[in-house]
């Protein structure tokens, strides 16, 4: 009997983590990436070159039993083309939403999931407008290919305008309330293949410079309200798009409400504290759902905390020396706000976790780039 292979579309460290969870359940993966160093190299085949080449795309579909991706830049038409040889999950529909904001904010929308109030910008007279409109402060951002916070621009007075414009204009844009938000949290949903689903406890996420550093979990003073409000949300997308995998939303939690900012269909860095702070990790339950196989607990052990570890690695034993800290490194060369591994904190209260992170923080503040 030969093993089951995945194939997945990104080779970053999202897949590593999903090769080293999908490995223990016995599964195969080949890894398609334009970089040759892609983190997830190590744990499967790598196939090196762009997302369009039709011979890497005949090889890799010929090699793999499904697909799935790590990185929601891969082109839709890769995806689309493949889903005709092998089983795509997430859905290549996912991918599509995912990849544009105003097609995110649509479907929010029409799921009657509250969003920041917003307009379409294509001009700069749109632009003018739309600051009228939707009122400042607000944030200009690109509509296609952000992450960590790039391709945004945080417009606090009209004389701002003009440079944002210069800056960003030419692309289609999108141009956000800025929501003075009183904190802002994510829920990784997961639902497999015959439509059951499951839902992690609410994360909440601390960024700076538009970078996630620090995610808590389960989110301090959770209610059952605020918990129940988001994965209504989360099943509202799950079942539109007819979805398997995991799937994380960003909210903003404002006055009691939940205002979605935008989706991932994949894994998220709001959730590596399943690794060791949940009974299944999100990687497994990824890779169980699109494997066919039965969805694991999402049930949390204790309180964790996640550290980004950003531009800079500190010293391995340095952090191992701190009781209740795991050490993930995703095997890159360190680069300005390059995302280069993570540090999770497991508990068994809140407090402890905090203390934990305090110490981590301290040994952390001896790098260039603090937390
Ligand atoms: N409308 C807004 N109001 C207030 N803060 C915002 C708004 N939009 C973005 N931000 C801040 O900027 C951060 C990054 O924004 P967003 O999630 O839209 O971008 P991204 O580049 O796709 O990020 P990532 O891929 O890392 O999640 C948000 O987590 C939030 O802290
Ligand atoms: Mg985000």
């Amino acid at each position: 009997m030969s093993a089951t292979t995945c194939g997945c579309l990104g080779g970053g460290q999202l897949g590593r983590m999903l090769a080293l969870a999908g490995h223990t359940l016995g599964l195969r993966f080949v890894f398609w990436d334009n970089n040759p160093e892609a983190p997830a190299g190590e744990l499967g085949k790598l196939l090196v070159g762009h997302y369009s080449d039709p011979d890497i795309l005949q090889r890799f579909a010929a090699s793999i039993d499904f697909a799935t991706y790590e990185f929601e830049n891969v082109p839709v038409d890769t995806a689309q083309f493949l889903a005709q040889r092998v089983p795509v999950m997430p859905p290549p529909a996912a991918l599509e939403v995912s990849q544009e904001r105003l097609h995110e904010k649509a479907l929010f929308r029409k799921l009657d999931i509250p969003t920041p109030a917003h307009a379409a910008i294509e001009t700069r007279r749109d632009l003018t407008r739309a600051a009228d409109r939707v009122g400042l402060p607000a944030v200009l951002k690109t509509r296609r290919f952000g992450y960590d916070g790039k391709g945004q621009i945080v417009l606090k007075k009209r004389s701002d305008l003009r440079g944002a414009w210069d800056a960003l204009g030419g692309v289609p844009l999108i141009l956000e309330k800025h929501v003075p938000f009183d904190r802002e949290v994510s829920v990784l949903a997961v639902r497999d293949r015959r439509g059951r689903r499951a839902f992690y406890p609410l994360i909440e996420n601390h960024h700076r410079d538009g970078i996630l550093r620090l995610s808590l979990a389960p989110a301090p003073a959770l209610s059952p309200r605020l918990q129940t409000m988001a994965e209504d949300y989360a099943t509202r997308v799950l079942d539109a798009l007819e979805y398997t995998g995991v799937l994380a939303i960003e909210f903003f939690e404002y006055k009691g409400k939940l205002l979605a900012n935008e989706m991932a269909p994949r894994v998220h860095n709001s959730g590596h504290w399943t690794i060791e702070g949940a009974e299944t990790s999100q990687f497994e339950n990824h890779m169980r759902a699109i494997a066919g196989l039965p969805l694991g607990s999402t049930s949390a052990l204790g309180h964790s905390a996640m550290l980004n570890l950003i531009g800079t690695l500190p010293e391995t034993a340095e952090i191992l020396a701190v009781p209740g800290a795991h050490l993930h490194l995703y095997g890159k060369r360190p680069g300005p706000k390059r995302k280069l591994g993570h540090i999770t904190v497991t508990a068994a209260t809140s407090q402890e976790r905090d203390k934990t992170v305090a110490v981590l923080r301290a040994v952390l503040s001896t790098n260039k780039d603090k937390l």
